[in-house]
């Protein structure tokens, strides 16, 4: 299909909902298993960024695993397909029917974030006669510099482990027999664009890899967590983020040694860029000082521009003219925060044209929530367009 033929037929269907397009996340992973390749490096899906079936599907394809924070994500990744060997479970706080679930189901590995979670792990895995892959998810103090409610990598973030506690984690992991010690984790955060924040994590890194060495304990896994940012301005020109230079980071600053294994969870890098949310404009309302485009989708559908003042790029699909009118973006929902843009250059809108909130496959559907009692979501995929 054609834009204007996707548009024709978006204008056909009732509002707000999401858009995937399949193709170009197909693109997307083409060029990604391009880059990472070269290197065999392996890479688990992070669902949380979307956990959509149909997504899910091309991971599965691709031979992705899969990188869960709750048990309904590990859930969800059976139930689409994922070899459970490749499904990897982080998180601070894993409950016990959580933890139960995914020995039961035996996972490739459990990310742990505490001594505290290890020893619960230890004790579940032994009543239920299970062994469980083990990775320690390390706090490497490096700064993301992105925005603060998305970086997980400094020490005052809740997330790895106490280093102080790491003597006594090695200490039960070397004497459990339901415990098999597999390798390192670490996240810095998200939407990362400057990509020295990686070559700063691969120094820090190697010191924790020593750090291993001289303790003698062998780290067969290395996971590097995901965190890879996007282009938001450009959601056409840069369809593809720069894997290129962000696996040549790891490949030359990390010291690797034989049989060591690299894993990456990336989710945004993947995902944002083929989804777009699609809205209606009710009302052009003239207010005192500007004028708004009020739009029948909210931030209990698309979360991101109220919670993170997030950009992402709007268009209006129905007019053609010069953007030479500023409006506010804004939804229906009782919060002023229910902005997706201010005074952003559109053509003339009118109500009844449609609005499209680009790069939106990422942290949008999964964020939503039914505040104000909206109704279900909608999502259509490229999948759906010919029927
Ligand atoms: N691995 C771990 C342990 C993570 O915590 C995350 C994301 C990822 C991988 C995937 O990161 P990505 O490649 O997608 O950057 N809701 C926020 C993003 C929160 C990310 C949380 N962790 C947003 O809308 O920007």
């Amino acid at each position: 299909m054609t834009r204007n033929e996707q548009i024709k037929w978006f204008k056909e269907q009732e509002t707000p909902f999401y858009f995937y397009d399949l193709e170009k996340l197909r693109m997307v992973l083409k060029a990604l298993d391009h880059e990472m390749d070269q290197y065999g490096y392996h890479m688990h899906y992070a669902l949380k960024a979307n956990a959509n079936f149909k997504v899910l599907t091309e991971m599965i394809d691709h031979g992705y695993g899969a990188d869960c924070v709750s048990g309904g994500e590990v859930k969800r990744a059976l139930e689409a397909g994922f070899d459970p060997q490749k499904v990897v479970f982080a998180g601070v706080g894993k409950s016990d029917s959580e933890i139960k679930y995914a020995l039961e189901n035996e996972i490739g590995c459990f990310n742990v974030e505490s001594l505290e979670e290890l020893e619960v792990i230890e004790e579940l895995a032994k009543e239920m006669n299970k062994t469980a892959n083990i990775a320690l998810r390390l706090n490497p103090d490096v700064d993301a510099k992105t925005h603060h409610y998305i970086t997980t990598g400094l020490n005052e973030n809740k997330f790895g482990l106490n280093p102080n506690d790491l003597d006594s984690t090695l200490a039960l992991l070397k004497k459990s027999k339901n415990l098999t010690f597999k390798g390192i984790h670490f996240h810095i955060g998200s939407q990362i664009t400057e990509l020295s924040a990686f070559k700063h994590l691969c120094l820090k890194a190697n010191d924790f890899l020593q750090w291993f060495r001289d303790h003698k304990l062998k780290v067969e896994w290395v996971n590097v967590g995901g965190g890879l940012g996007i282009d938001y301005e450009n959601p056409d020109e840069k369809l593809i983020p720069d894997f290129a230079n962000f696996f040549r980071i790891f490949h030359q600053f990390l010291n690797l040694e034989n049989g060591q294994s690299l894993h990456f969870e990336l989710g945004r890098a993947i995902v944002a860029q083929m989804g777009e949310f699609i809205t209606r404009v009710l009302y052009i309302k003239k207010g005192i000082s500007r004028s708004f485009a009020i739009v029948d989708g909210g931030m209990s559908e698309l979360i991101r521009p109220a919670l993170y003042q997030a950009f992402h790029k709007i268009e209006n699909l129905s007019q053609k003219g010069d953007p030479d009118h500023k409006y506010d973006v804004v939804g229906p929902i009782c919060e002023t925060s229910d902005t997706f843009g201010k005074q952003v250059s559109l053509p003339k809108t009118k109500r009844g044209d449609l609005i499209s909130v680009r790069s939106s496959g990422a942290y949008g559907e999964v964020m939503a929530s039914q505040y104000n009692l909206r109704g279900p979501l909608k999502i259509l995929t490229s999948d759906d367009e010919m029927d």
